[in-house]
């Protein structure tokens, strides 16, 4: 259960806004589905994680926000606090044991447990040939995108699987299926993600754990700039995704109503024929 006492400030790189106290909000009455349940995502400050957190929040969830920046977190959180709803935060860079650590441990001292993960955060630091990516290029790729979903659910697990069901989010991209030339590494560490969320699934059904993978078309935000500019058009889409367009189906996939859906890939791309 929730402890209301201990949504009082405590920790050391928390948020400096003061966390809600709220069991319930005006805004979550929009629809109670997700209501006592906790959400923990990654990289949602802004874009599409942050979309996703406005939703789950509205849904009723408590959410704890993360993000590498101390100054995003604060935002973010007075930002949803401001309309209502129930979120708290901290920083977690996802790539940083220490740091995940902590995220655990803020939702654990907030909430009393965990039910769903959603793993937003993602980098891309290179645009060039696959095989001309430095060795270091391929480590942060893949220590952010593919081995922290794993890190931080091997951490919550415990603290999801005793609530008896529960549901994890990857977010990968339509790169896995339509690689974008010159984002090889990002590409292939995008495709992991679609055999990290099959193995998952079968791995974590007998605990009442489902886990899917998101699969964002170009979505317009900062992430996503460089290469709507440069490498892709919107058609025959026939146009860039917004972010909120990728949250209410990660808000579906944690409810009740998807208790039958695991390990699957769902394609939020507009028409996009090769997908
Ligand atoms: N936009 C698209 O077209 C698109 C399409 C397909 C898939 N995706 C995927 O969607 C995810 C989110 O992208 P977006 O477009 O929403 O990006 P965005 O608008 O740039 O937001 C990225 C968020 O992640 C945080 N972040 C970045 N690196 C992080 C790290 N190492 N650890 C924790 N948080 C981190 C950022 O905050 P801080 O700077 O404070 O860390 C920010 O909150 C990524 O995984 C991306 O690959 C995006």
């Amino acid at each position: 259960m929730f402890r209301a006492a201990s949504w009082a400030f405590r920790g050391l790189r928390r948020s400096s806004v003061p966390l809600s106290a709220r069991m319930s909000s005006n805004r979550a009455d929009r629809s109670c589905a997700l209501a006592e349940k906790v959400a923990v995502i990654t990289g949602s400050t802004k874009g599409i994680g942050f979309a996703i957190a406005r939703r789950l929040a509205e849904d009723g969830a408590h959410v704890v926000i993360s993000s590498r920046k101390q100054q995003n977190v604060d935002r973010a959180v007075a930002e949803l606090q401001g309309e209502g709803l129930s979120v708290t935060g901290t920083v977690c860079h996802v790539g940083k044991a220490e740091d995940r650590e902590r995220l655990v441990a803020t939702a654990l001292e907030h909430c009393g447990g965990v039910d769903f993960l959603v793993c937003v955060a993602g980098v891309n630091p290179l645009v060039g040939s696959t095989l001309g990516a430095s060795e270091q290029v391929w480590d942060k790729i893949l220590d952010v995108n593919v081995k922290s979903p794993a890190l931080l659910l091997s951490q919550l697990l415990p603290h999801m699987e005793n609530r008896g069901t529960g549901a994890v989010v990857l977010v990968s991209s339509m790169v896995a299926y339509v690689p974008i030339p010159k984002l090889g590494v990002y590409n292939t560490s995008k495709t992991a993600l679609l055999g990290l969320c099959k193995s998952l699934a079968v791995e974590l059904a007998p605990k009442g754990i489902r886990v899917n993978c998101l699969v964002p078309g170009i979505i317009k935000t900062e992430f996503s700039q460089v290469v709507r500019i440069s490498f892709c058009s919107p058609t025959p889409a026939p146009r860039f995704g917004e972010p909120e367009e990728c949250a209410g189906i990660v808000c579906f996939l944690c409810s009740p109503d998807a208790s039958y859906i695991t390990g699957k890939n769902i394609v939020v791309a507009g028409y996009s024929p090769k997908l």
